[in-house]
């Protein structure tokens, strides 16, 4: 199985590489990455942050996180909520304080 890395914007926190596929809300703690983490579902958006990614292609946005970011940040494209995403590719995440 491949593994992907997830390199932050603060450089406080080193890289982490997970396992394609790994749900980052699974992986990424206080203690590995800036991120914070609530619901885990989609609908608080303590875990807001922008993400970059190398080829573009992250997964779907589900319902409730599509619902979540066109109330908060409609112009935003790259605005995820990172209890969302399915790590498929390289991605650099930034994170939001709203
Ligand atoms: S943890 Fe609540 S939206 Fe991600």
């Amino acid at each position: 199985m491949s593994k992907y890395k997830i390199s932050f914007a603060d450089d406080e926190f080193d890289p982490v590489e997970l396992p394609e596929q790994a749900n980052l809300s699974e992986y990424l703690t206080v203690q590995n990455s800036p991120i914070l983490f609530g619901c885990r579902i989609g609908i608080c958006g303590t875990c807001l942050v922008e993400i970059i990614t190398e080829d573009g292609s992250l997964n779907e946005r589900t319902e409730n996180e599509r619902e979540f970011l066109e109330a908060v940040y409609p112009e935003e494209k790259k605005c995820r909520l990172a209890c969302q995403v399915n790590l498929n590719t390289n991605i650099k995440v930034k994170k939001i304080e709203l």
